[in-house]
């Protein structure tokens, strides 16, 4: 009795349930891979490349504005060894494949404005 006096309520909820999910995810598709890509970054990138994609260090390139195929392509070769580099490949070797692109997709997304010396 009880139950079946309830199937309208939990089909109603069911329903909505699963309209607010598709819409979410839908929505988080592509902010997901940015969001993504910059907790990697602030938990394995920033300390040589900083968040911003400025290196901290004279030796780390910078990455801010870069081409997210060049980002996504140097980081298949220092994980395949094919570029050579201590710190990065050791890095490198723990992404997998959606990191890499998350991560290209963070530093590429970063807006940079070119001045050209006098
Ligand atoms: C310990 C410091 C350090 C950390 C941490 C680090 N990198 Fe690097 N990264 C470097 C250095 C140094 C280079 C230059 C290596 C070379 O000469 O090949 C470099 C090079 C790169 C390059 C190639 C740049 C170019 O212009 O060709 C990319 C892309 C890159 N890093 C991405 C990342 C990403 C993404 C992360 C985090 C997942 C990361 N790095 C973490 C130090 C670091």
């Amino acid at each position: 009795m009880v139950v079946t006096r309830m199937l309208p309520i939990l089909a109603a909820t069911l329903i909505l349930a699963l309209g607010l999910a598709g819409g979410l995810t839908d929505n988080q598709a592509f902010a997901g891979d940015l969001m993504a890509g910059k907790a990697k970054v602030e938990a394995t990138c920033q300390v040589c490349h900083g968040i911003d994609g400025q290196a901290t260090a004279p030796m780390a390139a910078n990455l801010s504005g870069q081409l997210k195929e060049y980002i996504v392509a140097q980081l298949e070769a220092y994980r395949a060894g094919k570029r050579r580099h201590e710190q990065m490949n050791i890095i490198a070797k723990m992404l997998n494949d959606d990191d890499i692109e998350n991560v290209a997709e963070w530093y590429s997304s970063i807006k940079i404005t070119i001045e050209m010396p006098n």
